[in-house]
């Protein structure tokens, strides 16, 4: 047997390729640390600027998403009062809202609330208390609000964005940017035409209870502000979207929020 092939050699040789191989793994995680942030806040922003109907992948790229993106502001809201939240309670609770993650709030006991099973159906289980939403204001008055949104659909949670007038009941778009529903059945709730009938549609009855609803495919009134119609062949992702634009916009979600900002100021 040869020096090479001997077995002190070999392991050498194998740790040596292990410590290469992993220093060159965790280097370019480091590296691309940066850059994969910046990916995901810019994806996060065009999400946000597509829900609020402000963005047209034919015309916009990313300096266009970046400028316009900027004239939102990024605040918290406490669900429970409607209220945002002010520095000092930002502070004490230790959260800012330049780097607040709503999803990971959702896991934290201090910031979050388990949902009652009857009250859950959106089927998230857990809900943070305070929600991060997107405010654009125009000549001083607020011109549209971006409100995240998420629940169950038929096989995963659909996480996504709904953006209503600063009248804080009609609806300007609604837009998912993760599922995981079949392409072609519940997929379809990223379809354009699909997703075009829920401009102008009104969330709340007089009575402020929550009118919206996806009916079952084909046999919504299209004439009528509280109906969307469902999508064909999909009626469990139908569901799941109804009950969770029901779950958010209700007394669990942003109806005290947009309750006062229908009343004319937050
Ligand atoms: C492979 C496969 C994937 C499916 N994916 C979905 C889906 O993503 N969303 C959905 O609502 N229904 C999906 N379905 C259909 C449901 O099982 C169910 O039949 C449907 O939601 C009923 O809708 P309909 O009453 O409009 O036909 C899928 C069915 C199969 C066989």
């Amino acid at each position: 047997m040869s020096h090479k092939d001997s077995l002190k050699h070999t392991i050498i040789v194998a740790l040596l390729l292990c410590v290469v191989c992993s220093v060159l793994v965790s280097g370019a995680a480091v590296v691309l640390k940066p850059l994969q942030t910046e990916n995901k806040e810019y994806a996060r922003n065009r999400d946000v600027l597509v829900a609020a109907g402000l963005y047209d992948p034919a015309k916009h790229d990313k300096s266009y998403v970046e400028d316009t993106f900027k004239a939102f502001s990024v605040k918290l809201v406490d669900l429970q009062t409607g209220s945002y939240l002010t520095a000092e309670e930002e502070q004490q609770l230790g959260i800012d809202p330049a780097t607040y993650d709503q999803r990971r709030a959702a896991k934290d006991p201090a910031l979050s609330e388990r949902v009652p099973p009857k009250e859950d159906i959106a089927v998230i289980k857990r809900q943070a208390k305070y929600a991060m939403v997107y405010v654009l204001e125009k000549d001083g008055r607020i011109d549209r609000v971006v409100l995240p949104v998420h629940g169950y659909g038929l096989w995963s949670t659909l996480y996504g964005f709904l953006a209503v007038e600063g009248d804080g009941d009609t609806i300007l778009g609604l837009t998912f940017y993760e599922h995981g529903e079949t392409p072609g059945l519940g997929g379809e709730v990223d379809n354009p035409k699909w997703k075009a009938q829920w401009s102008g549609k009104s969330i709340y009855l007089p009575d402020h209870q929550v009118g919206i609803t996806v009916t079952k495919g084909g046999a919504a009134d299209l004439s009528d502000p509280y109906e969307v119609d469902g999508l064909s062949g999909a009626t469990l992702t139908s569901v799941g979207v109804d009950h969770l634009v029901k779950y958010w916009m209700g007394e669990n979600g942003f109806s005290r929020y947009l309750a006062k900002l229908q009343a004319g100021g937050v």
